[in-house]
């Protein structure tokens, strides 16, 4: 992945990102960037724009202001048909990503292929095996999406998030509605994606447990601005009472207005 020079540049560098909806503002100046091969666990409270960040970063929803650079390119300006390379290279685990129940897990997992024509049957074959492997379900290839657990099916998706081999995975809440022990296997996927492809990652979470495992930095966003950004133990350690409150899940006093 590039040479040493490419880990200070970041791959994606987001300025003053501001989205409105009417007259409700979602983002209010939002800047963050993510250097080649790391992890930034974006937190907040529900309806704190976490989701419509990421739309933003990849142009599903255009900001009203700002930036969204990407390899150094600027991307948020991009007519629709320039974006489809830039997806490809930013994959995106939806906060409800569906499976097409009436094709198989193979079927699932093949479908982004189908754009890339390079591919023959057998190339294909082999890359939805390893990203099978990868997720730790290669057995259930030939299931069908009903047959599959909760768990298993957000393996699915994000197996066929990451099919088409991006750079850059998003991924929105991927272990919401999930028990402890799958979160969990969620989470070691998400490890083992960077240290096995270098997947550059920015995950969006409620689950506190998934950030300590998976975070080199937290941004904390509240009412559409980061509130709180640092290092993972910083943010983990703050004595900013917005941010504990929401570490420690407590519902008492104070300042979070959204439910
Ligand atoms: N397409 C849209 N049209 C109008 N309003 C929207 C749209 N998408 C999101 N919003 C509003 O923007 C705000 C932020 O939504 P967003 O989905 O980003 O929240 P979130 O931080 O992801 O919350 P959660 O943790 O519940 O997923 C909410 O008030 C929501 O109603
Ligand atoms: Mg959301």
């Amino acid at each position: 992945m590039g040479d040493t020079h490419d880990r200070y540049v970041p791959l994606l560098s987001v300025r003053s990102l501001t989205k409105c909806f009417g007259d409700l503002t979602v983002l209010d100046g939002v800047s963050l960037s993510v250097k080649a091969g790391e992890s930034l666990v974006v937190l907040g409270p529900s309806g704190a724009g976490k989701s419509v960040l990421l739309r933003c970063i990849v142009s599903l929803l255009r900001p009203d202001a700002g930036t969204v650079h990407f390899r150094g390119d600027r991307i948020d300006s991009l007519p629709e048909r320039q974006l489809a390379p830039v997806r490809r290279d930013i994959g995106f685990l939806f906060q409800l990503g569906g499976l097409f129940d009436s094709l198989s897990v193979f079927e699932n997992i093949a479908f982004p292929l189908r754009e890339h024509e390079r591919f023959n049957d057998m190339e294909c074959r082999s890359r939805v095996e390893r990203v099978l492997e990868l997720v730790g379900l290669i057995d259930l290839i030939e299931a069908m999406p009903d047959q599959l657990s909760g768990g298993q099916r957000r393996r699915v998706a994000l197996a066929r998030a990451i099919i088409a081999e991006p750079s850059m995975m998003l991924y929105d809440e991927p272990t919401a509605g999930l028990d402890p022990v799958r979160s969990d296997a969620v989470a070691r996927i998400i490890r083992r994606l960077r240290t096995n492809l270098g997947l550059t990652s920015i995950i969006v979470t409620h689950d506190i447990a998934l950030a300590r495992k998976t975070a080199d930095r937290i941004l904390f966003l509240n009412d559409g601005r980061v509130h709180v950004s640092g290092d993972r133990d910083t943010v983990l350690h703050t004595t900013d009472a917005m941010v504990q409150q929401f570490l420690e899940g407590s519902s008492e006093a104070t300042p979070l207005e959204q439910t």
